[in-house]
């Protein structure tokens, strides 16, 4: 090998190992309800929880898991913090340490209360707060589906999340912003928040047809 050759071999091993991305230890993730792993739809659902559209999107995909049901339609959600969102980061780190240390369907009540009061956590309001007062407000929602506060406060602190590996696994499929949804690993690049039951349905009950 000349010295140019022996370089480029080096810097692909140097670029190879950098780009590994850490492996899942578990398939990524949060299933909705009694979605199932072998059901033949697979919607995966990204989204940040400072989003508005994922707002506006999310009681519409809750929809379309109840309508389908847990054994044909698995939804899952994967959160997806936007760099520009400034509090979607330690939302979506509370919602993984609730899944963790409650259950997915105590995590999901606290993701329909952070909508709920959602505009309290967009930036342009929170932009003279503390990196601790957010904490605090987040605990604050925590609380009203039954988490503990100080409790939520002092593990939040310490919590080695999954939250990196997922927001990580999102750019390896390509996502670039939230909502976006997958369906069997395709992204549905013409589906929007606004989507309805209906919309939705144009695009599953013709996937759904090798079971009937
Ligand atoms: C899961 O399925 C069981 C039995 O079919 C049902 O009773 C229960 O309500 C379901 N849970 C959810 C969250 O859909
Ligand atoms: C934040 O502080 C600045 C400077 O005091 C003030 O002009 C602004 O209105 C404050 N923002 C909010 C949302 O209170």
């Amino acid at each position: 090998m000349n010295a140019a050759v022996e370089l480029v071999v080096l810097f692909s091993v140097v670029s190879l190992g950098a780009s590994q991305v850490p492996v899942p230890k578990l398939p990524p993730g949060h299933t909705y309800g009694n979605g199932s792993s072998s059901a033949p739809i697979q919607l995966d659902f990204f989204i940040d929880l400072q989003c508005s559209d994922t707002k506006e999107a999310f009681p519409t995909l809750l929809q379309v898991a109840d309508y389908y049901g847990g054994k044909r339609l698995r939804l899952l959600f994967h959160f997806f913090p936007l760099p520009y969102h400034r509090n979607s980061y330690v939302l979506a780190q509370g919602a993984e340490l609730i899944a963790a240390k409650n259950n997915e369907a105590v995590a999901l009540a606290y993701m329909n209360a952070v909508f709920r009061v959602q505009d309290r956590f967009l930036n342009k309001p929170t932009e003279n707060k503390s990196a601790i007062a957010i904490i605090s407000d987040v605990a604050a929602v925590a609380r009203t589906v039954g988490v503990n506060p100080s409790q939520f406060i002092n593990e939040l602190a310490n919590y080695d999340s999954p939250l990196r590996t997922q927001w990580k696994y999102g750019c390896t499929r390509g996502v670039a912003q939230t909502p976006d949804f997958f369906i069997n690993g395709i992204q549905i690049v013409q589906a929007t928040p606004s989507w309805s039951l209906k919309d939705w349905k144009k695009i599953i009950d013709p996937l759904l047809t090798i079971l009937d």
